[in-house]
């Protein structure tokens, strides 16, 4: 990780009033939604969102699902994500504090999405990661985020190399197939930004 769990949490945080009117790339939107269908929960489904931010992710999927946890590391995202489930009246929702590598939530949880957030961590806390989100037997797991398709172009980073670390396709493939997930979609959205789909294994 090129910066510390406090030092990205400090820097959303200083931010977070403005982050919704600030993703507005086709790359970020395109993400976010592909995330959310592929989730696809149904009413008796809870969902469990990691680096869920202002809510993205939850707030999308809190429309067909049963009930949606989100978890982040940043006081200022939560704040901004409560505020915006209680202006729109969204209950089914519920945010606090978690990282990837310790959710914070020991509860049944049937699926697990994030949206942008891993790429924060390197490649051997990913696979931590992913090892701590399969731990609690999700039937399936959606992630979107910065990933590389091919070599990316130095010219063009869809991230910022000084504080961004984001993985290939492979390496993530990899690590969900060693957790016991079979990876059933993949869709790319750019050479350096997709969605892996991993449905738990039989
Ligand atoms: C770019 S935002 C994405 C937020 C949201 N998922 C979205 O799609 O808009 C990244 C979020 O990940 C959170 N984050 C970074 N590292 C994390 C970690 N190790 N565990 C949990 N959240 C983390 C940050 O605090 C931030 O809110």
């Amino acid at each position: 990780m090129k910066k510390s769990l406090d030092e990205h949490a400090d820097r959303f945080s200083d931010h977070a009033a403005d982050y919704d009117e600030s993703q507005n790339s086709p790359e970020y939107r395109a993400c976010a939604d592909l995330v959310v269908a592929h989730a696809n929960p149904q009413p008796d489904d809870v969902v469990l969102d990691l680096g869920t931010g202002t809510g993205a992710i939850a707030f999308g999927v809190a429309e067909t699902a049963e009930s949606v946890v989100g978890r982040d590391i940043s006081d200022g995202m939560l704040e901004q994500a409560r505020e915006k489930a209680d202006a729109q009246g969204i209950e089914n929702v519920e945010f606090g504090e978690g990282r990837f590598r310790d959710p914070g939530f020991e509860g049944n949880v049937d699926i697990v999405t994030s949206n942008f957030a891993m790429h924060h961590l390197a490649d051997d806390e990913k696979r931590e990661a992913i090892d701590a989100i399969a731990a609690l037997e999700p039937r399936r797991i959606v992630l979107g985020d910065v990933m590389f398709f091919d070599e990316p172009n130095p010219e063009d980073p869809f991230y910022s190399p000084e504080v961004d670390d984001p993985a290939t396709v492979g390496m993530l493939a990899d690590a969900f197939t060693d957790a016991g997930y079979a990876i059933t979609a993949v869709e790319m959205v750019s050479d350096q930004v997709g969605v892996l789909v991993a449905e738990q294994l039989d």
